[in-house]
């Protein structure tokens, strides 16, 4: 994150001096102005997260640039400073947006938490407001692609659930199914709309942060907890809070979670007092939950209030009528992204794009498609751009398996592996040189691990050992058969 601007305007030197002493201490950058002119075009210029505005300055009352912030929508938040403060001004500006009010001498302490949480405030006003933006363009049901009868009654069921009253949902499916995408979509198509649409990821997160990221926390609740904090639960208020990857949560969280969900109030770390909140919850799992109840990694109870409005998206591989849809979905895609203007694709292609199991569901497929069409001169796809494994579905693992394409001027070896490409240089070599730099080769990309090594050349270990002798490449520790084999070779 970019360190937080702060735009002080006070036509006093000392005192931008002072304040500018302070906002650096507190890891802020300092702009200064000592007018109301340059403060405005500063604030234009730079987008300070938050000004501090003295009410009195030499060439307009600090009231009247309020009013201009407001009315350029460049204004984010906004504390004025006064010497003298007259309520009616405090009123005024209060009415006018100010984000607060500070009296002259300073209290910095006070300062430093109203600056905060100022910052915060814009951050996370700035944010919402970013992704409503960027996801309401994207998020109607018409860009959800499907055309087979699986996809178009979940369809009817999802557009059912967003226009309903339920709380909770949960989506399940495996990755790269569209949880994400159905998720969004159901909040920009409910009556919740125009409030937040929350996304976090449980699993990317410690408990103890999770937890004040979830519920916030009160000042002084643990020691960095310098001031009050709003969860993302308040946060989302009259909004959707998505929960992703819930099965990752901690059995305390858990807990605290179904609390939440029966009661519908939260209390902050370190609080006392219960807050309403207005929210509805999105829970997504790639996990099988049910499964994880009954193994004990998941409450039942959690699972059971979760699961009263349940949404399934079965895997790409099971619903195959619809590749061909997202295909040209994504062509048009990428058509307007990358400037292009593909057409289409091969019979072939076509072949291929339908043989394939696509274990990493419709994202696979996305990047399939991107991938293709960055590359493609023509316009069609032909084969030649799809990743390997599209094009080779039935060899199983292959030498090259986390590539996305074999190796220009590889070749094709009997076994569906793939050999980099090779050849013989000038003068010849002979075949005991290439083998030698293929046992030295395996020990590095194995690092150096004996057992690792054989098995990517298909030899045993015994095997290995004694052309590393007969190579020279046997350091005198290794020949001491210290580390037994986990795997013995044939
Ligand atoms: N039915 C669909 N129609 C159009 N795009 C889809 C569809 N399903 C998934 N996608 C796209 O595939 C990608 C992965 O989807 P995402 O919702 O992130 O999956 P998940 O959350 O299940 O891993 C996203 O770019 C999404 O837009
Ligand atoms: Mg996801």
């Amino acid at each position: 994150m970019p360190q937080p601007k702060v735009l002080i305007v006070d036509d006093e030197k000392l005192v931008r001096w002072s304040l500018r002493q302070k906002c650096e201490e507190w890891g802020y950058q300092a702009l200064e102005a000592a007018d109301a002119s340059t403060a405005l075009s500063l604030v234009r210029d730079e987008q300070p997260e938050v000004v501090l505005l003295d009410v009195r300055l030499p060439d307009q009352s600090g009231l009247d640039v309020l009013e201009k912030l407001k009315q350029t929508g460049d204004a984010r938040a906004v504390i004025m400073i006064t010497a003298d403060p007259q309520l009616d001004d405090v009123k005024a500006a209060i009415k006018m947006g100010a984000y607060d009010f500070i009296g002259k001498p300073l209290d910095f302490d006070e300062l430093q938490v109203t600056l905060q949480n100022a910052i915060e405030a814009t951050r996370l006003r700035s944010e919402v407001e970013s992704l409503r933006g960027e996801v309401r363009k994207r998020a109607g049901f018409h860009d959800i692609i499907g055309v087979s009868r699986k996809m178009t009654e979940l369809m009817h069921f999802v557009r059912k659930v967003a226009a309903s009253e339920a709380t909770t949902i949960l989506i399940q499916g495996e990755s790269g199914t569209g949880k994400d995408l159905i998720a969004k979509a159901i909040h920009y198509q409910s009556a919740r709309q125009d409030r937040p649409f929350v996304p976090i990821n449980v699993s990317a997160i410690p408990e103890t942060l999770l937890e004040s990221e979830l519920f916030g926390h009160e000042r002084g609740a643990f020691t960095d907890a310098k001031a009050m904090k709003k969860g993302l639960f308040e946060v989302a208020d009259g909004g959707t809070l998505f929960l992703d990857e819930i099965g990752e949560l901690t059995p305390f969280l858990q807990a605290k979670l179904l609390r939440v969900l029966e009661d519908q109030v939260i209390r902050r770390v370190g609080g006392v007092r219960d807050i309403q909140v207005d929210v509805r919850v999105i829970a997504a799992s790639n996990r099988d939950l049910e499964r994880a109840v009954r193994e004990g990694h998941f409450r039942q109870d959690l699972y059971y209030r979760l699961a009263i409005i349940s949404i399934f998206i079965p895997p790409l591989r099971e619903r195959r009528e619809d590749i061909l849809p997202l295909v040209d979905f994504f062509i048009e895609h990428y058509n307007r992204k990358f400037r292009k203007s593909v057409r289409g694709i091969t019979a072939e292609t076509r072949r291929l794009l339908l043989n394939y199991d696509w274990p990493g569901n419709v994202r696979e497929l996305k990047n399939a498609i991107e991938r293709a069409m960055i590359l493609e001169d023509e316009p069609v796809l032909r084969p030649d751009y799809l990743p390997f494994s599209v094009r080779q579905p039935h060899t199983g693992v292959t030498a090259f398996e986390h590539t996305a394409s074999p190796p220009a001027g590889g070749q094709p070896l009997p076994s569906g592996r793939w050999l980099p490409p090779l050849s013989i240089p000038e003068g010849g070599t002979s075949l005991e040189e290439i083998e030698r730099a293929m046992v030295e080769l395996a020990l590095r990309q194995s690092g150096g691990n004996q057992t690792h090594a054989a098995r990517l050349l298909d030899i045993s270990r015994d095997a290995l050992r004694y052309k590393m002798k007969k190579f020279g490449l046997m350091h005198s520790e290794e020949e001491k058969e210290e580390q037994p084999s986990p795997q013995p070779g044939p």
